[in-house]
């Protein structure tokens, strides 16, 4: 008896079809979803979550760090790279954006944090705060949160990679998941 499964044919969509699927151009700043590694130390990471802001229309905030520019470019496979808002002050942004009533929300490994499938998608301006690879959200951002999201894991690693944290914290928001 052969393993093979009786079941629906599955073709892979082609290169052409996935193209007409898209959209033509980079979506334009809505100002609804933002991811925000504003304490990143790999650059790989940004080309990761510039990909995943591309795919779930949100823009991506980061600090104006003078190796940043480069690390994104590097990363980035994108032609049409997603909107990117610069800031020199971090926590002054994050500040800012709570003045305006954005949703502030933490993705970190936290006491206090519900698990993301109780995240309920955005429905109002969100930003989805990043941790430093190796510190995390610092205590001062911690502060600013509306609220905290953790990804559950049962293997033996303490953490995700951040870019997949954020990846998943994208979709969430999105509501594509
Ligand atoms: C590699 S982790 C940092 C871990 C750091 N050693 C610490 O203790 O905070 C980098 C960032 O990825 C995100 N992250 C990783 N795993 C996560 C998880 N399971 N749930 C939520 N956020 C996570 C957080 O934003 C975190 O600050």
């Amino acid at each position: 008896m052969s393993g093979r499964r009786n079941g629906p044919a599955i073709r892979t969509r082609t290169p052409g079809e996935l193209r007409r699927s898209r959209r033509p151009r980079a979506h334009s700043c809505w100002d609804h979803l933002y991811a925000a590694p504003l304490w990143p130390l790999h650059g790989a990471n940004l080309g990761t979550l510039a990909r995943t802001c591309d795919a779930v229309g949100a823009c991506l905030a980061l600090p104006r760090h003078s190796w940043v520019p480069e690390a994104l470019a590097r990363g980035n496979t994108l032609r049409k790279p997603p909107c990117v808002h610069w800031t020199g002050d971090p926590l002054g942004w994050l500040t800012r954006q709570r003045a305006r009533g954005a949703r502030i929300v933490g993705v970190e490994l936290a006491e206090e944090a519900v698990r993301l499938a109780d995240l309920p998608a955005a429905r109002e301006p969100t930003v989805m705060v990043l941790g430093h690879e190796q510190h995390g959200i610092p205590p001062e951002a911690l502060d600013l949160l509306d609220e905290c999201v953790e990804i559950p894991m049962i293997g033996t690693g303490a953490s995700l990679n951040v870019a997949v944290a954020g990846s998943l914290g994208l979709y969430k928001l999105a509501g594509l998941l």
